[in-house]
């Protein structure tokens, strides 16, 4: 079996800290995954082991069948598309939301070649998938938060990656802007050749049922994995949260509320 995303037993140290321990994680073709925990466990910095930006301390990293340390990282970071907060501040606002979107084929910023007619038509039908054509002819700077991020994950997708990394694609957004992004990414999700597509979230009602297996992620370690149905139940969301919760499922979907009394850290 070819892996997808083969990590075997990541650490990272830096100066006297261990910010990420033992972090084993498999992700098989057609899978798509969620990653959930809160601020400062460790979550970006494990995109950054898979996406060859750190060097683990110990541990073996495989990406698509590569093992690193094998592989040219260059061509590799091709086959992955990430969509950030960071990626947002480095784009020219002043640019047409069209041209962001057909630059992805280059991942560059800015759009320095001149794009194919058969380019401006799939930079055309991605922001259909992503429910944001209407914006084609829209400066990137008039866009709503919410709309930015479905004009970055089109401008992703125009490279083909086989991964697609949304890192907290919802923050900042209001409700229904966040809903409307979900759609959109649930949308994506179940094309059939969609990229395999890694959530993080520090927000379980943002995992849609299309996120079939979920990494729960704590102060850098594994803390649990596997099918979301079976991990984002009460027991054990009290248990990684450390604090009492209560979870309600709406649609598949898993709301949790922290329970009067529950301990404060
Ligand atoms: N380059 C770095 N050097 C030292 N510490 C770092 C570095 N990058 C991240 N950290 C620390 O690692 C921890 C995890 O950060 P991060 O991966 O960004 O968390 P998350 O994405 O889950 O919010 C934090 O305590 C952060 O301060
Ligand atoms: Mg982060």
């Amino acid at each position: 079996m070819q892996y997808v995303i083969d990590l075997q037993g990541i650490t990272w140290i830096r100066d006297t800290t261990t910010l990420l321990h033992n972090v084993s994680w498999q992700v098989k073709p057609k899978e798509h995954w969620a990653m959930l925990g809160l601020n400062g466990s460790g979550k970006t910095t494990l995109l950054n082991m898979i996406t060859g930006y750190l060097w683990p301390t110990s541990g073996e990293v495989s990406v698509l069948g590569h093992r690193f340390g094998e592989i040219d990282l260059r061509e590799l970071r091709r086959s992955i598309g990430w969509v950030s907060q960071s990626l947002q501040e480095k784009l020219h606002v002043n640019d047409y939301a069209q041209s962001i979107v057909a630059s992805g084929k280059y991942a560059s910023i800015g759009l320095y070649e001149q794009p194919s007619e058969a380019d401006w038509s799939r930079a055309h039908q991605l922001m259909q998938t992503l429910g944001c054509k209407h914006l084609w002819n829209r400066e990137f700077k008039t866009c709503s938060q919410g709309e930015k991020q479905k004009v970055l994950i089109a401008r992703a997708l125009m490279a083909n990656p086989r991964i697609l990394i949304l890192d907290e694609p919802c923050n900042g957004l209001d409700l229904l802007s966040r809903e409307k992004l979900l759609d959109s990414i649930n949308e994506l999700a179940q094309q059939e050749d969609a990229p395999t597509l890694i959530y993080v979230t520090h927000h379980t009602e943002e995992i849609l049922p299309v996120f079939s297996h979920t990494l729960l992620l704590r102060n850098g370690e594994v803390f649990q994995s596997g099918e979301t149905e079976q991990l984002l139940d009460e027991e054990t969301l009290s248990q990684f949260f450390d604090a009492p919760v209560a979870v309600e499922k709406h649609q598949k979907r898993v709301y949790v509320r922290a329970v009067a009394g529950a301990k404060h850290s």
